[in-house]
């Protein structure tokens, strides 16, 4: 089970005369540059009152600042549908001359305490690194992977593959307004789908239109009306054979107008291949081209690194299938309260006894190994075999198996 740093630091909330350090101070501890008056404004709005913290060095008046964390209130679409509220952990940062002292893990240990009084369900993250968050109770819930698709000659599309709706470029100005309300619409179709709040588009589109030379943004209307978007960039550093289009957000409602909107993309004139990070592990490129091998998976990675903050409500909301039941029981090293047996059963869930009561488990996991099923990710199967569960009952595997399926791997596509 896991084991925290025992060394205990002050953490406060930071107040909004601190915060442009703050951003700073994380902008250094990813090796960023320094913050311009432009990047702050861009920034500042992610910064929800209250919810942004930090460890001083030292209780004194004035000490500085040397470890940062905040988070920004959203909400995550999980197995069945249900939206949750959700803390999008971000700007989590120590500087380089005081880490490994313990300051994370005070930072870490107050946000998960603030997030449950808060009443998010969940928090989520995106790691810089795969070894930091897995001992607060974060596992990786959904991945992403890279595709390069290569252009040889048109667009290199199957006979056959989905066609049909309508491409229009947006104008730079109508951007923001018009992909945020369609995202609104259309993102949370999915397990991991999660909202996108008004300052994380200024970040996330605002950044790119005002630092790029070129942004695409099209919207795709199929008979329905508006059900698709994709946002692009292009390098322009490159020679005029070895133009790549970047796709930096893709969403879709349906297979159609996903289709229609790659086909759109690999038909830019002038681009020799497209390339996409976060991609959903099943979206069916290779299956829409007359060469499957024009698409190649360049790598797979982790996407959302989820931490189920209030197992109760978190399991209560999430659709299960399969009848027969599996007690679960489920450890916590930060959170006590989670701590429990979960009886999952015909749908329902109810907590049945605590841990080392007299409820027998079948099944035994941590909030990391709970985190990595919660969405569909990981089946349990999978996390027995690897170790991450145990199975006291190996009958019970199966069940669980059936419970936890959702038919459809999770994937959010979005990035903060
Ligand atoms: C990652 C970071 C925040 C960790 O902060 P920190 O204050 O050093 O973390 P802690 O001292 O609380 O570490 C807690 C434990 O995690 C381990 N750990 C922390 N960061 C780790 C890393 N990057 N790789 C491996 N182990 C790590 C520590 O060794 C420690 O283990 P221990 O309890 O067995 O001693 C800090 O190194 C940092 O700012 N890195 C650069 C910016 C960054 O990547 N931020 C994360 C954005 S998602």
């Amino acid at each position: 089970m896991t084991t925290l740093h025992p060394t205990t630091h002050d953490v406060r909330a930071l107040r909004e005369d601190e915060l442009r350090g703050a951003h700073a101070l994380f902008g250094a501890a990813l090796l960023h540059g320094p913050v311009s008056d432009e990047q702050w404004e861009r920034a500042r709005g992610l910064y929800a009152p209250g919810r942004a913290f930090g460890v001083h060095d030292g209780p004194a008046e004035g000490a500085a600042l040397i470890g940062t964390a905040m988070s920004f209130p959203v909400e995550v679409a999980v197995p069945g549908g249900a939206v949750l509220p959700t803390a999008a952990v971000t700007r989590v940062g120590v500087r380089a001359d005081r880490t490994r002292r313990g300051v994370l893990s005070a930072l870490m240990r107050h946000q998960l305490g603030e997030a449950a009084a808060a009443g998010d369900v969940l928090a989520s993250l995106r790691a810089t690194e795969g070894r930091i968050y897995g001992r607060f109770g974060y596992g990786v819930a959904t991945r992403g992977r890279s595709v390069r698709v290569r252009r040889t000659g048109g667009s290199g599309w199957r006979a056959g593959a989905p066609v049909g709706g309508a491409v229009r470029l947006l104008a730079a100005d109508e951007a923001l307004a018009t992909l945020g309300a369609l995202h609104e619409r259309i993102g949370l179709g999915r397990a991991g789908g999660m909202t996108r709040t008004a300052p994380w588009w200024r970040l996330g589109l605002g950044a790119l239109l005002a630092e790029r030379t070129l942004v695409l943004a099209a919207v795709h209307t199929g008979p329905d009306g508006d059900d698709g978007y994709l946002v692009a960039t292009v390098d322009d550093s490159r020679g005029w054979d070895d133009r790549v289009l970047e796709l930096r957000d893709l969403h879709a409602a349906s297979a159609e107008a996903s289709a229609a909107l790659w086909r759109f993309a690999l038909d830019v004139d002038l681009v020799s291949a497209v390339q996409a990070r976060q991609r959903p592990l099943d979206e069916p490129l290779d299956l829409l081209l007359a060469d499957p091998r024009d698409c190649a998976v360049t790598d797979v990675h982790d996407e959302t690194w989820l931490r189920i903050v209030d197992v109760p409500a978190a399991l209560g909301a999430r659709r299960f299938g399969g009848a027969g039941p599996v007690l679960l029981a489920v450890h916590d090293a930060v959170l006590g309260a989670n701590g429990g047996v979960y009886r999952i059963a015909g749908g329902e869930v109810q907590r049945v006894g605590e841990l080392g009561g007299a409820a027998t488990p079948d099944l035994e996991c941590d909030a990391a190994g709970l985190a990595m099923a919660y969405l569909g990710d990981r089946s349990p199967s999978e996390l027995v075999a690897a170790g991450w569960w145990r199975a006291w009952s190996p009958d019970a595997v199966a069940r669980a198996d059936a419970a936890f399926a959702t038919g459809r791997l999770p994937w959010c596509g979005t990035n903060f």
